[in-house]
């Protein structure tokens, strides 16, 4: 029987890319944004590769729109085998003392509550069913500081803290939880936060030992393996996809 997997965030991006790396094997996506326009884009282009999908609007921050993607997701597909809980905001790029309180609420919403609302309803239906395998989006940020991004990178360090505690409680019932951590990859909101603020493109490339950007490609491949591969070993694990960045810090 064909395996399923949800995808939050899954109109653009990263999630957009999995998506249809993930089609490529034959897994059906339950693609899941704010994004209607996204979210249509990316069902067209699984089909396209030979899956079904669906899209369901919700906006994670909204934890019973959360609950709402995880149930219609069973009603349609019968399961979950898969989750990448990959939604997430970049901010403004402001220092912190010039950021908004409207702005840390609005990234914790999305990017923390939003990730672990989509943990606590998937996991449920998982260990239901024996167990299943989850990735999670954490960023460098979420492993180093850095300037300009800091309640971002409270959002990424909180990731890598749900991956390795949820693992603690979970993984003896069949669950498996990771991370990855890219560093800027090329994707739309990368090249939007760029384009209001160039002088941190030239410091982030500059900064890479590789010299160039990672690809959502690069990333659907790591995030595919993660998830459905025989590696069944890899468990509470956060591996960073960033052209050697966050090594040489
Ligand atoms: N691109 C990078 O360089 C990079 C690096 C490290 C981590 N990340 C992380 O990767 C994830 C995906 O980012 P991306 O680069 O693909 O960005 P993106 O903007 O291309 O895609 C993000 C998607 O999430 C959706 N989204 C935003 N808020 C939402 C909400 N409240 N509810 C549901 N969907 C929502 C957007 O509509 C969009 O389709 C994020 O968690 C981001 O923090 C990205």
């Amino acid at each position: 029987m064909s395996k399923t997997a949800i995808i939050t965030g899954g109109g653009s991006g990263l999630g957009q890319s999995t998506a249809v790396r993930m089609a490529q094997d034959g897994i059906n996506i339950a693609v899941v944004d704010v994004s209607e326009k996204g979210g249509n884009e990316t069902v067209e282009l699984v089909k396209a590769a030979g899956a079904d999908a669906i899209f369901i609007e919700a906006d994670v921050s909204k934890a019973e729109e959360v609950k709402n993607y995880v149930d219609k997701t069973v009603e349609h597909f019968g399961s979950i085998d898969y989750f990448f809980n990959n939604a997430g905001i970049s901010g403004s790029g402001k220092y912190f003392l010039e950021t908004e309180i409207k702005e840390i609420e609005q990234i914790v919403g999305i990017n923390l509550l939003g990730a672990l609302y989509g943990l606590r309803y998937v996991a449920e239906v998982m260990l239901k069913n024996g167990g299943g395998s989850i990735v999670n989006t954490a960023s460098s940020a979420g492993v180093i500081g850095q300037d300009a991004v800091v309640t971002y990178s409270a959002t990424k360090h909180g990731i890598v803290g749900m991956t390795k505690s949820l693992v603690a409680e979970y993984a003896k019932d069949g669950l498996r939880v990771n991370a990855v951590a890219p560093g800027p990859t090329e994707t739309p909101m990368v090249k939007k936060f760029f384009a209001d603020n160039p002088e941190m493109k030239e410091n982030a490339t500059g900064g890479i030992p590789q010299k160039r950007l990672g690809t959502p490609e690069e990333v659907a491949e790591l995030v595919t393996f993660l998830l459905t591969s025989k590696a069944q070993y890899i468990n509470g694990e956060v591996i960073r996809i960033d052209g050697g960045f966050t090594s040489t810090k």
